[in-house]
């Protein structure tokens, strides 16, 4: 038995609302979380110029590591170099949303925290931006997980997480592994 031409439009239109229906719900989850919760895709787009950061700006030497806001944000800044991390060490604090922003001068390298699940490409001509929370104590490892040349496995730094008892910022706001 044929089946009517207008029974087939209806069941394709029918279709056509369940897929735009999935499609609306998705794009209503992305913009929730995007607002409501800051998730957002690690397209954090803010250029730099890599041939000029560590003359002005806030990667300048003096401002790498961790410092704490007036308004009691806190943010560590690392430039990745061939290869080394600078600074090698950074000290963040347990249980407190923290903002790591990382640049490079020279090539494309990465950075993983062990045992979280903070990663991001650090490519020359961006900020690379990362939110999060530590949850646990102790010294976390950071290695280069981006080939970069020759030293690349030699590329690390450490991240101490303290708690927040034992975090005292001086009076500039900073924090350092040696300060300790
Ligand atoms: Cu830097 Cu590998």
């Amino acid at each position: 038995m044929a089946i009517g031409e207008e029974a087939i439009v209806r069941s394709e239109l029918r279709w056509a609302a369940v897929s735009i229906g999935v499609v609306s719900l998705i794009m209503l989850a992305l913009i929730y979380a995007g607002i409501v919760h800051h998730i957002n895709p690690p397209s954090n787009i803010e250029p730099i110029d890599p041939k000029t950061l560590h003359l002005s700006g806030e990667f300048t030497e003096a401002n790498l590591g961790t410092r704490v806001s007036a308004e009691g944000q806190v943010t560590s800044r690392i430039v990745a170099t061939q290869f080394t991390f600078q600074p090698r060490c950074i000290v963040l604090p347990a249980n407190q949303r923290v903002t790591l922003r990382f640049a490079t001068p020279d090539v494309i390298h990465g950075i993983l925290v062990t045992g979280t699940n903070v990663n991001t490409m650090i490519v020359p001509g961006y900020v690379s931006q990362v939110h999060t929370v530590f949850t646990r104590t102790g010294e976390l490892l950071m290695p280069c997980h981006e080939y970069c040349g020759l030293g690349h496995s030699e590329m690390f730094a450490t991240l101490r997480v303290v708690p927040a008892s034992e975090f005292k910022p001086d009076a500039q706001g900073r924090v350092s592994c040696d300060a300790r």
